[in-house]
């Protein structure tokens, strides 16, 4: 690799990661990123679904095209590395490593921007707002795929506790879909001593976080995969007093459209259920969240292939996570493949959205390589 190239990585991935900024809030890190690319001489376009850049590279006559991701924003966590470079915005942290991300997709740029050997058009989108707000479905409203055309689109998650610098592909599912659930059971307030004048939504509640577990172990295929939580769940103030409501709250996950559907429908049906037999009424607020993140089989191959290429270990066993990516809203339209870099070895306190986390920079330039090798690539094949 480049020696300016390599020795760039680690100092932009640190400037990013002493400045982040939380979802939809990333002026200052898009600005970064403008910055640089006009540093390299790559054109971009700024204020793509609201802090979103895209670089465009286009090289030869090809009409070829692909796109590359990578995520721009941070969390609300206090940073509690001790780290010379750590967060100088209070509160907020780089704790998904997305400072990582983004430090390797202007790598890739700079990569790209110097090799002459290949052809076509490469759009590099430096994505807001992935933490749950949205980023990925801001930017194809704003016509990321119109104004841009991409035949694929490939990206990355950087993996704590896989090998640093391996990459592990996917074949099909890599994130899950999340969707959240509010549940509110209504009853009716009174005397704790006179519990037959009262309509008691505590224990409609207990009854229905039992019943819940039920949805996954006896609806969903057990060679599927799904997951229902219930995480919270708040009701009374006094001890001699039954309330008059109660309120839970809780995800779930899937990696298929069917599944989910199959999950939203028993526990619709279960509440409706405990409902009926407590007297109580219950009402659900479902939202659903990022859909799963799935590779197409070509890309996957190719993703892999083009790692095997970098002479980088690479993994194609490993189970998929039922966290969610906002990655799955691209792969909703386009053929394309989200693969994880390993981080280095679990170690505690290193996991992703932990206050003591850091991005690895000795495998940014796998990371970069990867997304300028694997863009080359698919001009190609
Ligand atoms: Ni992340």
């Amino acid at each position: 690799m480049d020696p300016n190239v390599q020795q760039a990585l680690p100092q932009w991935r640190r400037h990013l990661h002493q400045h982040p900024e939380l979802s939809l809030q990333e002026s200052e890190t898009a600005a970064f990123v403008c910055r640089t690319l006009a540093d390299l001489g790559v054109p971009f376009t700024a204020g793509v679904g609201g802090h979103g850049v895209v670089a465009t590279l286009m090289r030869g006559q090809s009409n070829r095209s692909v796109g590359l991701r990578a995520d721009m924003d941070a969390l609300p966590i206090v940073e509690a590395t001790g780290l010379s470079y750590a967060s100088v915005a209070p509160g907020v942290m780089h704790a998904c490593g997305h400072d990582g991300h983004t430090a390797s997709l202007l790598g890739a740029a700079a990569l790209l921007a110097q090799d002459t050997d290949w052809a076509g058009t490469v759009h590099l989108v430096f994505q807001p707002a992935e933490e749950g707000y949205g980023g990925a479905r801001r930017m194809l409203a704003d016509g990321l795929f119109d104004r841009f055309p991409m035949e694929r689109i490939f990206g990355y998650h950087n993996w704590p506790g896989l090998e640093a610098g391996t990459v592990a592909v996917h074949d099909g599912a890599v994130m899950a879909a999340g969707s959240r659930i509010e549940i509110v059971v209504e009853g009716h307030a009174g005397h704790a001593a006179m519990p037959h004048l009262s309509r008691d939504p505590l224990l409609a509640s207990a009854h229905l976080l039992v019943a819940l577990q039920s949805v996954v172990s006896r609806n969903v295929d057990p060679l599927e995969c799904a997951v229902v939580s219930i995480c919270t769940m708040n009701a009374g103030v006094a001890a001699n007093q039954i309330p008059s409501r109660s309120v839970l709250s809780g995800t779930f996950r899937s990696h298929r459209r069917e599944v989910r559907d199959l999950v939203e429908a028993s526990i619709r049906r279960v509440a409706a259920g405990v409902a009926a037999s407590c007297g109580v009424a219950i009402t659900l607020d479902i939202q659903h969240g990022v859909c799963a993140t799935v590779n197409t089989p070509a890309e996957a191959e190719l993703a892999a292939a083009c790692a095997g290429a970098l002479g980088v270990p690479v993994r194609r066993d490993m189970l998929p996570s039922m966290a969610g990516e906002d990655f799955g809203w691209y792969l909703e339209q386009k053929p394309g493949a989200f693969v994880w870099i390993g981080n280095g070895p679990a170690r505690p306190g290193g996991e992703l959205h932990n206050p003591g986390y850091d991005f690895n920079d000795a495998i940014l330039p796998v990371a970069a390589e990867w997304l300028a090798t694997t863009a080359r690539r698919a001009l190609a094949s």
